[in-house]
């Protein structure tokens, strides 16, 4: 929280947040610092910051400047709307979510003579949506030189551009492709070798708290393949393609034991497409 602007209304008021406001000095001042110069007269917060230097601190800190604090609001909620920043603090990984489109019979690809798409402009929009939500979008040196992707952010006003990661083994990439030519070309990471647990704790030091794989099925595989994904965000078109390359490559699971299970899953119709947001669930080793 930063304090910007006219903030002399908040005198006498009360503050709602989800999470424990900081109380330390990070990549902002301390919000505990800002709500006491503010004037709040009380605040309601839910969950504790799991950040081992703030949990629990702001109710002193604010308590003995004089302000009412109530905490544990709907704490479960408050939780699972913070899930990335938490699995980052406590990890030090990136929240990972898996977003592909897939025709029915799970395809990420139509044919090279076809339109690229496979989903409606509904879902696509709601895509970008996701995209805005995000630090960083990651995918394989195969879709940059099959599709030349953007990779931006696109019709969701004040959106900030995510980070644009590439991983590659060979480092052959085109240097016109638009991720390298763009206005955000500063913003785009290329990884050349490396494991992509490896990349992730790169890009969680780099406090990048979530991160969306948007493929294609080598990397979805080897997202899947060492556990990385957290969450899944896939929309299914009503399309047969067939072909030899499913959505999810890698090695597969070892074992009907070993499958990957997705939970809390979410199903919304989309025009003529379908969407399935759900979070995964590791069975253990
Ligand atoms: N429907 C969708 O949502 C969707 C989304 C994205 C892409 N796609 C489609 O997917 C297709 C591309 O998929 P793909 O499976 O062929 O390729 P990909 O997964 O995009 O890229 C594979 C390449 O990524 C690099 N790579 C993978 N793992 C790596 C690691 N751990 N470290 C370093 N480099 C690594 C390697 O690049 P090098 O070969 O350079 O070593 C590898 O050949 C395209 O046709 C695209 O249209 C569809």
């Amino acid at each position: 929280m930063q304090a910007v602007g006219d903030y002399r209304r908040c005198r006498g008021a009360t503050l709602y947040v989800t999470l424990e406001p900081c109380s330390t000095h990070g990549r902002t001042p301390p919000c505990t610092e800002a709500i006491i110069a503010a004037g709040f007269h009380r605040v309601v917060f839910g969950a504790t910051d799991p950040n081992p230097r703030h949990a629990g601190r702001a109710v002193k800190v604010l308590r003995s400047a004089g302000i009412a604090v109530t905490c544990g609001v709907l704490v479960e909620e408050c939780t699972e709307l913070n899930r990335a920043f938490n699995h980052w603090m406590t990890t030090g990984q990136p929240w990972v979510v898996a977003k592909f489109a897939t025709s029915l019979d799970g395809r990420l690809t139509r044919r090279p003579d076809e339109p690229q798409w496979l989903t409606h402009p509904r879902a696509r929009r709601h895509a970008q949506q996701l995209r805005a939500r995000v630090d960083a979008i990651l995918v394989g040196a195969g879709t940059i030189r099959a599709d030349d992707p953007r990779l931006t952010v696109r019709g969701v006003p004040g959106a900030r551009q995510p980070w644009r990661v590439v991983l590659t083994r060979s480092g052959r990439l085109p240097t016109r492709a638009r991720i390298f030519t763009d206005i955000h070309r500063e913003r785009t990471l290329v990884y050349c070798g490396q494991s992509l647990r490896a990349v992730l704790r790169d890009l969680g030091s780099r406090e990048m708290v979530s991160v969306l794989i948007e493929g294609g099925g080598d990397v979805l595989g080897e997202a899947f393949d060492q556990r990385l994904v957290n969450e899944v965000q896939c929309y299914l078109a009503p399309l047969i393609v067939g072909g030899p390359v499913p959505a999810v490559g890698g090695a597969g699971v070892p074992s009907n034991e070993a499958r990957i299970v997705l939970e809390h899953s979410c199903f919304e119709r989309m025009g003529q497409d379908l969407c399935l947001q759900a979070v995964v669930a590791y069975p253990p080793r």
